[in-house]
């Protein structure tokens, strides 16, 4: 848990609801909160539903852990506790957008089940009313995604040239519960971002698909 620093500040709760702002901008907020393996998936299924949510006319954004890490997270590396930061940090900001009106698509390895349910647990506290929090679990099997490599990481990892790389000599807690579970190897792209529109309809987030 980050150490709380801040003192004497005053919540100043603006002029609009949250439900004037989803009104006026005819959209709602949720968090699609994609977690697996490095290659499992993820980022590819949460671009492909962008894209889909985009051609809807819906407001979607997509936070990626890669390209977080070039600016907001770029001084966090890979130890727990700094994995525990750039999750409790993406888990804030995509309680923003949410709250913003916008379907926030994260993917994260966020392979810690304790920081990921600090996200769920920030949604389910956020004020004036909860958010959705949608944790989906990209359950791709380490040797498919060994295979794929697509950054050439795992080979460097199995060569000992990165230490603590997830899935290798650093853990990955698979969710409990998640809403959704993505077997990435047996699914086509689209057959992936079908299920997550269907879930997100099901949910009343969007309304068609
Ligand atoms: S997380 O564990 O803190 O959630 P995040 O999703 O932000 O990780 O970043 C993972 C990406 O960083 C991987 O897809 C990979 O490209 C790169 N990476 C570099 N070093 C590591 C490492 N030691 N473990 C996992 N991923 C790493």
């Amino acid at each position: 848990m980050a150490e709380v620093k801040s003192t004497n500040i005053h919540w100043h709760d603006g002029d609009i609801s949250r439900d004037e702002r989803w009104n006026a901008l005819k959209s709602k907020g949720a968090t699609v909160w994609f977690t697996g393996l490095s290659g499992s998936g993820k980022s590819t299924v949460a671009s492909a539903v962008e894209q889909a949510l985009c051609n809807q006319g819906i407001f979607c954004y997509r936070l990626d852990g890669d390209n977080v890490r070039f600016g907001l997270n770029k001084n966090l590396g890979f130890s727990a506790e700094d994995r525990a930061e750039n999750i409790r940090r993406i888990g804030e900001v995509a309680k923003l957008f949410s709250d913003a009106g916008v379907i926030a698509l994260t993917s994260f390895i966020s392979p810690y089940v304790k920081d990921r349910d600090l996200c769920r647990q920030i949604h389910a506290e956020a004020k004036p009313s909860a958010l959705p929090f949608i944790e989906i679990y990209v359950d791709t099997p380490l040797e498919v995604c060994e295979q794929r490599d697509p950054k050439g990481l795992y080979k460097k990892a199995r060569a000992g040239q990165i230490k603590g790389f997830t899935g290798i000599d650093d853990p990955y807690e698979a969710p409990v519960n998640p809403e959704l579970v993505l077997k990435t190897a047996e699914l086509t792209v689209q057959q992936s971002v079908g299920k997550v529109l269907d879930l997100l309809a099901q949910k009343g987030i969007i309304t068609t698909r």
